[in-house]
């Protein structure tokens, strides 16, 4: 099938859905002005993300991967008042995008950026977190999915979710001679996923806006 339709049907679906307010139509035109690379969540994809976050009534959310704050946007939105969120973001440009995308958003009090490595800084974090996250989103560089995911189980509650973009790549998942060092840590991810006993998981294959893609959700178990 022709994929302009299937990106015709998620941009009706985001139009009914998740239709992006003022301050996200902002944001995007900023990231686009910052010539940020467009590799954000689909305006669907972010009120999946906050619904998630609601579903487990997250109270503390860890975010791997900010790139200009449009993900850590939705989901900061699904947090109470007194909620908090820590995303990680390599790029100090990045980062500065994020943080005034966040200031306009009006979230400033709620979400920390920390600039750097995120294998770097996840020990740090893992050392100094007093109460763990209730959700943790992943979708920064794809080789180390699986260290990422290990540090993302050790910070979060039971009951809570764990959840990584970007893991079926056009189907390159399935490409077991694929070089591609994105693929082959998906492809090693999701192996170790499946066979992860502290959690009941899934992938989830999505077509829309941005291309054929899905994520992982990993539920903590008791
Ligand atoms: N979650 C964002 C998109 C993230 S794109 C959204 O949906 O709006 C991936 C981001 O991960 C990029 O900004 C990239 O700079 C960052 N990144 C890549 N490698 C990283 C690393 N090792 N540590 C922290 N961030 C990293
Ligand atoms: C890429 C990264 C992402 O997080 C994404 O959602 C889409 C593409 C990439 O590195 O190509
Ligand atoms: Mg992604």
């Amino acid at each position: 099938m022709d994929t302009s339709r299937f990106e015709a049907v998620d941009q009706y679906i985001s139009r009914l859905f998740a239709p992006e307010d003022d301050v996200l139509i902002q944001v995007q035109q900023c990231l686009d002005a910052e010539n940020l690379p467009a590799i954000s969540v689909s305006p669907s994809q972010g009120k999946l993300l906050m619904m998630l976050a609601r579903l487990c009534q997250a109270q503390r959310i860890l975010e791997i991967g900010t790139l200009g704050g449009y993900s850590t946007i939705w989901l900061a939105r699904s947090l109470p008042i007194d909620g908090r969120l820590v995303t990680i973001e390599l790029e100090p440009r990045y980062a500065q995008v994020a943080q005034h995308n966040i200031d306009q958003a009006g979230l400033t009090s709620r979400v920390e950026i920390r600039v750097g490595n995120a294998l770097d800084l996840l020990p740090q974090l893992k050392t100094n977190i007093d109460t763990p996250f209730d959700m943790v989103f992943i979708d920064a560089d794809k080789p180390p999915y699986v260290e990422y995911f290990q540090y993302a189980l050790s910070m979060t509650r039971s009951g809570g979710l764990i959840v990584l973009d970007n893991v079926v790549r056009d189907g390159k998942l399935l490409d077991s001679e694929s070089t591609d060092p994105k693929v082959k840590g998906v492809q090693r991810f999701t192996t170790m996923l499946a066979n992860c006993p502290d959690v009941t998981s899934l992938i989830l294959p999505s077509v829309g806006v941005k291309g054929y893609d899905g994520i992982a959700i990993a539920l903590v178990n008791e």
